[in-house]
């Protein structure tokens, strides 16, 4: 399968999560690719509000995947802003196979992951996007490489039922 993977990274963290699943999903010989958010005139961290960012145009073509996987930070017990932003002006998600995973530094899923991973579920869904899988990993948790690789997995496995 051709698969999307964009992420939303600032500090690096969600990045390296996305490029594990890249190398485990092209270990099962599907074609990948990996692009992060460019945020028009740089990351402000303390703009809030979608409607006041513009994302620059990704250079790969969503609309050829077969599936699209997304990731963000959890920023202020939300997913991101500039996730917001992109997903807001997103369009061709319709019958779309997705899946989401969110990056975190508060050590349960409540404190924001839940509901960052429900906000992107949310405006995926409402786009039309069958939502696959979900994900979170705890930055500062001890077992994070486990959650990692145990992500990846559970990713991998999706998308191997969904090609066949
Ligand atoms: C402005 C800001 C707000 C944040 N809010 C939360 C939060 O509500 N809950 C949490 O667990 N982590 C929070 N974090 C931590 C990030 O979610 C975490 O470090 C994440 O892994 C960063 O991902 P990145 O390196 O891909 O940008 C926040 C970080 C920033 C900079």
């Amino acid at each position: 399968m051709k698969i999307g993977i964009v992420v939303h990274s600032m500090t690096g963290n969600t990045s390296l999560v996305a490029e594990r699943i890249k190398n485990r999903l092209e270990k099962d010989g599907h074609e990948l690719f990996l692009e992060r958010l460019n945020i028009v005139g740089g990351e402000d961290q303390s703009q809030s509000d979608p409607n006041k960012i513009s994302i620059e145009p990704l250079s790969i073509n969503l609309e050829e995947m077969d599936l699209l996987i997304l990731g963000g930070p959890v920023r202020g017990f939300q997913a991101s802003p500039a996730m917001k932003a992109f997903l807001g002006n997103l369009e061709g998600l319709g019958g779309k196979d997705a899946m989401i995973f969110v990056t975190h530094a508060f050590p349960f899923n409540w404190m924001g992951g839940n509901s960052a991973i429900k906000q992107i579920r949310g405006i995926c869904t409402e786009k039309g996007a069958n939502v696959l899988f979900t994900g979170i990993i705890d930055w500062k948790n001890s077992k994070r490489e486990i959650q990692i690789d145990s992500l990846a997995a559970g990713v991998a496995r999706k998308a191997s039922k969904a090609a066949s």
